[in-house]
């Protein structure tokens, strides 16, 4: 989500013929695109707006966008006196008056609903994987989340608009797309006329445009993965077979005392019926470890749903506590020096799956998307439809195909190397 957010910002500044730069000394604007989702991830900012300070020109003009700006509001003035603008997640289509008004200070934190889909402008030429938002906010209310208060209840965007969107960006340069929400798979609009739509109707008629070639959706909650959806699955062949559903833990308890109101049995019950519906699906979560009140045996339970469901790439975090949540204030605070061991031991088995699974990948042709060079530059990466890297060499004096057929020769825990069959 952060990195549409960014990608309409620029288009944004471009529409009033800014440039980016890499240089902070050269800057006239430096926009911070923030994350609150934990608290480092807030601390993070704060350092960088120490060092940006030091090194900008003395009149460029700085500030905050996004959920540590919502999460801090007018604070964050106080805490870093030289920040112009401070604009929440849905607000930060409001920059051209700090442009026009740079002498004064700009707050908007407000939960503007959709009003920045509209307001802003759209860039001419897409990337080949073009993000889509179809949903904002979220109303699951989890204990641990800051996510409800920095980007507010959840709206479902009209399904017209989107639809808009993705054949805009089908007929500039699209290959790929993915539908993005904090609760992507709750997608529910009901038209004027009373037609309801979900996100099975966004994927079969982004399905038909023949420039796209491959559709995912991320982040999805388990509880609200349909059989419309699942279907999707097996009938829609673009649909690629990878899933991020986050499960959090693996404890029953813990799950409760999070306001994740599902059942193992349940969770389970989606992933059997995902993978009859596409056998070759293959499942990701996000973990939570150190969630108040956790005990050494709800963390064995979850390092035995992990092993069971053969998660591939997932994503685990210490718990932390965030304002505005109701965790934050519960009982039985877990000791960093405990967070880290288990996410340590969870962490291992999570990497040992992730390698059995690249692993098991070789000898087979995936097909994959172009993201750009390597590190290097002399290699390119691509992406497997299972989101691993896949690193290859250059073809001589051609174009690097943007789809390839690629046989996976070899295989490390992090990316996979293969060769491009022509
Ligand atoms: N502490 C740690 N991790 C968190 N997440 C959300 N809130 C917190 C928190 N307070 C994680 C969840 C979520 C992912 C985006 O971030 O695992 O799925
Ligand atoms: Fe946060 Fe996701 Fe829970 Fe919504 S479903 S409250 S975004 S963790």
């Amino acid at each position: 989500m952060n990195v549409y957010d960014g990608q309409r910002i620029a288009t944004l500044l471009q529409s009033r013929g800014m440039t980016q730069t890499d240089s902070i000394a050269d800057a006239d604007i430096i926009i911070l695109n923030t994350c609150a989702v934990r608290a480092k991830a807030t601390d993070k900012v704060y350092s960088a707006l120490g060092r940006i300070r030091e090194q900008k020109k003395p009149d460029a003009l700085m500030g905050i966008v996004g959920c540590v700006a919502r999460e801090s509001g007018a604070d964050a003035f106080r805490r870093v006196p030289e920040l112009n603008f401070v604009l929440g997640p849905q607000s930060y289509h409001k920059l051209p008056e700090i442009l026009e008004n740079p002498d004064m200070r700009l707050l908007n934190i407000d939960l503007g609903g959709l009003e920045k889909f509209d307001e802003l402008p759209q860039s001419d030429k897409s990337p080949a994987l073009a993000y889509i938002p179809i949903q904002e906010g979220c109303n699951h209310c989890c204990t641990y989340c800051i996510v409800p208060y920095t980007r507010g209840r959840e709206i479902s965007r009209p399904f017209n608009d989107v639809m808009h969107d993705v054949m805009h960006v089908a007929n500039t340069g699209a290959v790929e797309i993915c539908f993005l929400g904090q609760n992507v798979n709750g997608y529910k609009y009901t038209a004027p006329d009373g037609t309801q739509y979900r996100l099975s109707d966004l994927i079969r008629a982004t399905a038909k445009l023949d420039n796209i070639q491959r559709i995912r959706f991320t982040s999805s909650y388990p509880t609200e993965m349909t059989d419309d959806l699942i279907d999707m699955f097996r009938t829609e062949p673009k649909l690629l077979p990878f899933l991020n559903m986050p499960i959090q833990s693996g404890s029953p308890d813990v799950l409760t005392k999070m306001n994740r109101p599902y059942t193992l049995d349940l969770y389970i019950d989606i992933v059997d019926k995902l993978r009859s519906a596409r056998p070759d699906i293959q499942i990701s979560s996000d973990f939570i470890v150190g969630f108040p009140g956790e005990t050494d045996s709800d963390f064995e339970q979850t390092m035995d749903i992990a092993q069971r469901i053969r998660y591939i790439n997932s994503f685990s975090f210490k718990y932390s506590p965030r304002p505005h949540t109701v965790a934050a204030t519960m009982p039985n605070q877990i000791p960093e020096v405990i967070k880290s061991q288990r996410l340590y031991k969870l962490d291992e088995l999570l990497n040992n799956l992730q390698r059995e699974f690249n692993e098991s990948c070789i000898g087979k042709t995936l097909s994959c998307m172009l993201e750009g060079p390597d590190k290097t530059g002399l290699r390119l990466v691509y992406r497997t439809p299972y989101m691993q890297p896949c690193i290859v060499d250059k073809p001589d004096n051609t174009t690097p195909p943007t789809l390839a057929n690629i046989e996976i020769t070899s295989a490390s825990k992090a990316a996979l190397r293969g060769k491009i069959l022509i």
